[in-house]
């Protein structure tokens, strides 16, 4: 029960992509009625957190090579979840839940998939992730001011992160205060 509580808790992060996801969807032009599911999916991006233990979630220490394995799993948990369900939208869920941690260049996980063979969801999803994580709280992290967050989604833009969603999503967080 307590990791529940602990993924229920961190509520806000999903919140917060949520709200990021559609911005950026906006800023690059997609229809307000794609950004809008879009947006809606990616609040589901990490639901098989669900099913990780609460001590390895919280945990303050470096996460041993396991632990980071079984953390991984969180993606093929969450498909697992949603596999009963069909229709366009929860499509949509799934190619989140699936992609949110692959890398533009293949380094990514669980497929490796790379470039534009991962969902655009899926790199959407992917660079407001790491922005919230890095500008939140975490077990064993304070929150990162933004004159290091820059740096680091500039660095990764073209190996992590679809090199073309870096710059509108600067100009989204430059307008929008996500709370
Ligand atoms: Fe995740
Ligand atoms: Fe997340």
């Amino acid at each position: 029960m307590k990791n529940v509580l602990h993924v229920l808790k961190d509520g806000g992060h999903s919140v917060r992509v949520g709200k990021l996801v559609f911005c950026l969807c906006i800023e690059i032009g997609l229809k307000q009625s794609e950004a809008e599911v879009i947006a809606r999916a990616s609040k589901f991006h990490d639901i098989g957190k669900v099913v990780i233990p609460n001590h390895i979630l919280t945990s303050k220490e470096p996460l041993t090579t396991s632990e980071r394995k079984l953390i991984e799993k969180h993606v093929m948990y969450g498909l697992s979840f949603v596999s009963l369900y069909q229709g366009e939208d929860i499509e949509v869920v799934k190619a989140i839940i699936a992609s949110h941690h692959e890398h533009w260049d293949g380094n990514g996980y669980p497929f490796k998939l790379s470039g534009e063979d991962i969902p655009l969801c899926g790199r959407i999803v992917a660079l407001c992730d790491v922005y919230d994580a890095l500008c939140s709280k975490r077990p064993y992290k304070e929150p990162w001011k933004l004159d290091r967050v820059i740096p680091y989604l500039v660095e990764r833009k073209g190996t992590q992160f679809d090199p073309s969603l870096v710059d509108p999503f600067f100009r989204v967080i430059n307008q929008v205060e996500v709370i």
